[in-house]
């Protein structure tokens, strides 16, 4: 019996909701595959346990995840603390800390939804974002001067070091290579920034030579932004800056029909920390406790996870399961439909024990 140690960490807001869903789920899948058992164990860290400690996860809380196979994450984001604290104090530290410098973000119009582009039906968006995770705009580097005063300053300086840049594009240009069209987009803004992008797109081309089978364009972040709408079908896998990522990301997102099912995982390539599997939305504090957030980015995150673990059999039978259901229409309002949480989570258990395959 192969065996995975995962944390998972619910967190804030909805995370205490779809986290839940996602282990009922990957229990099924457990049980139909017999080949591997998850030993999962659940860390109460977050905004509320801030608010009892002071810290949103204990001090040696990195060194208590070093044991874990992998860490499935909720959400975090609190509507009475500050962003920073909760993001720095939580996803950024383990994110940086473990050094998941490669964020991996894919998109597909799922079965059953319908994105807002009038031309694009299930099927015809395949990417694959592969967002910069651990320097460039979100380095944290930068300051406050002049406090109070009227000449006060604040800095925030985005940083590109040569290993960083170089370690993102091989593993943009891998992805690329593994994918059927062999096609990367390498996004960029440098006509206006000359010095971190020029470096980017220097050393996008310096990695290209290792990679003679893929093909690969540049394009600068606002032109991606309409192309990405424009000629969707043009785009494959696409790397691109922390923050140019994380827009962009939303944006496919919302082309692919709701933010509410789109994964995300942040991964050490090297493997030599634990990597961190996580739905892209957020707390979504608005809607937590009633119910109705959306599970499905934590089931596709939850086989981005497995997938990593080596069970890639059980990733292919859960998304097989998730499109079945949302082909079905069991979908929650975010998607036009009227099913709740746990519905949705309870139609993709029994699709798992249906399976044939
Ligand atoms: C994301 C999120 C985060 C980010 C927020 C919560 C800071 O938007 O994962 O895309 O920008 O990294
Ligand atoms: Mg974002």
């Amino acid at each position: 019996m192969r065996r995975h140690r995962i944390a998972a960490i619910p967190a804030d807001g909805i995370g205490k909701e779809v986290i839940p869903a996602g282990l009922e789920v990957l229990r099924a899948l457990a049980e139909r595959d017999g080949g591997f058992a998850l030993d999962v164990e659940d860390f109460p860290w977050g905004s509320d346990y801030y608010r009892a400690t002071g810290r949103m996860m204990p001090e040696d809380g990195l060194e208590t995840l070093k044991g874990f196979d992998a860490i499935f994450f909720g959400a975090v984001g609190d509507k009475d603390l500050p962003d920073d604290i909760t993001l720095w104090g939580l996803r950024l530290k383990i994110c940086q800390g473990f050094d998941q410098y490669a964020n991996i973000r894919p998109t597909r119009v799922l079965p059953g939804l319908t994105s807002p582009l009038r031309a694009v039906n299930p099927g015809d968006i395949d990417w694959v974002i592969v967002r910069e995770n651990s320097e460039g705009e979100y380095a944290g580097h930068g300051g406050r001067a002049h406090r109070g005063h009227p000449e006060e300053i604040a800095t925030e300086t985005a940083i590109f070091t040569r290993v960083g840049v170089t370690r993102i594009m091989r593993t943009a240009f891998r992805i690329a290579a593994s994918r059927p069209r062999k096609l990367l987009t390498v996004v960029t803004k440098s006509n206006a920034q000359r010095h971190g992008m020029v470096f980017w797109d220097e050393i996008a081309a310096e990695v290209a030579r290792d990679f003679p089978d893929v093909t690969w364009d540049k394009e600068l972040v606002d032109a991606m932004a309409a192309r990405m709408v424009r000629k969707p079908g043009s785009i494959d896998t696409v790397v691109a800056t922390n923050l140019h990522a994380d827009i962009l990301s939303d944006l496919a997102g919302a082309v692919a029909g709701s933010l509410g099912v789109a994964p995300t995982a942040n991964l050490d390539p090297e493997r030599r920390h634990p990597s961190m599997f996580e739905p892209i939305h957020g707390s979504a504090f608005d809607i937590a406790g009633k119910g109705i957030a959306n599970p499905v980015a934590t089931f596709w995150t939850a086989a981005m996870m497995l997938e990593h673990l080596g069970e890639a059999p059980a990733a292919r039978r859960l998304m097989t399961a998730v499109e079945q259901v949302c082909a079905d229409g069991v979908l929650t309002a975010d998607v036009g439909g009227r099913a709740m949480t746990a519905e949705v989570t309870a139609a993709v258990v029994a699709a798992i024990k249906g399976a044939n395959a």
